[in-house]
């Protein structure tokens, strides 16, 4: 099924970025500096089945807390799939974009994404996919830089944004990720301010999927950061 809605969505097919993939091994020690304390907090909460989506270079994998078990890897660019099966070849790896994952529904308790949703094709169909493959209760976690509320800023995101797209792999600059969760199907728990930065604020945060009883209604949706782990159904 997820096949052929790549098929039927040309934008999904296009996600190579040899160049691009090249250079950020080169920088991601820079990455690291800049967003490597977020990413360990953030992948710290993993628990369970753990899918990291855009796995790039592989930096989520060393981050991750104890409790991620069952972790899988995707990654639709040939160049980073490379490197990944490289540095972490024990782990699987898929290579669908995540607009159209070839995973089951429910099957994940946890899903992480880290500099991703600036690059994703369709990001309303992306979150939608992560509702997805989580199983009730299951929990997104996101680092991401997102569009600069300040009106100058987000104007020289707005100009910078085309070139910025063709040199950074199909990075976009201006993505709303916060209002693209709240018309998903995902609930944001919390959302944080990691670096306020002109053209790249980052942000991290986690959003769950509703829990549901053995009746499909409705019990739980987890609402803080410290609230208990909602059980398997
Ligand atoms: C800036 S890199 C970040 C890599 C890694 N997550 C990290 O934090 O270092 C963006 C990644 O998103 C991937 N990506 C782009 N479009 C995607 C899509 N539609 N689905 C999943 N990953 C995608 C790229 O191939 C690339 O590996």
């Amino acid at each position: 099924m997820a096949d052929s809605r790549v098929d039927a969505a040309p934008h999904l097919r296009t996600v190579d970025h040899p160049w691009f993939s090249r250079w950020y091994v080169r920088t991601e020690h820079a990455v690291e500096r800049a967003v490597g304390d977020a990413r360990r907090a953030q992948n710290a909460q993993a628990v369970g089945r753990t899918l990291i989506i855009g796995a790039g270079t592989g930096l989520d994998v060393p981050a991750l807390g104890p409790g991620a078990t069952n972790v899988v890897l995707l990654e639709p660019d040939a160049t980073m799939r490379g490197i990944l099966a490289q540095r972490y070849p024990t782990l699987p790896l898929v290579g669908e974009p995540a607009e159209a994952m070839r995973l089951d529904p429910g099957s994940m308790d946890t899903v992480i994404s880290s500099l991703v949703l600036c690059s994703v094709s369709d990001l309303r169909q992306v979150l939608d996919e992560i509702a997805r493959v989580l199983r009730p209760g299951g929990q997104y976690l996101f680092l991401e830089h997102v569009a600069n509320p300040r009106r100058l800023a987000g104007a020289v995101q707005r100009a910078a944004d085309p070139l910025w797209r063709r040199m950074g792999g199909g990075c976009h600059l201006t993505r709303d990720v916060v209002l693209g969760l709240a018309e998903s199907p995902l609930r944001p728990d919390w959302v944080e301010l990691v670096h306020p930065g002109g053209l790249l604020p980052v942000i991290r945060g986690r959003a769950t999927t509703p829990a549901i009883d053995a009746g499909n209604t409705v019990v739980a949706i987890r609402g803080s950061r410290n609230q208990e782990e909602v059980p398997h159904p």
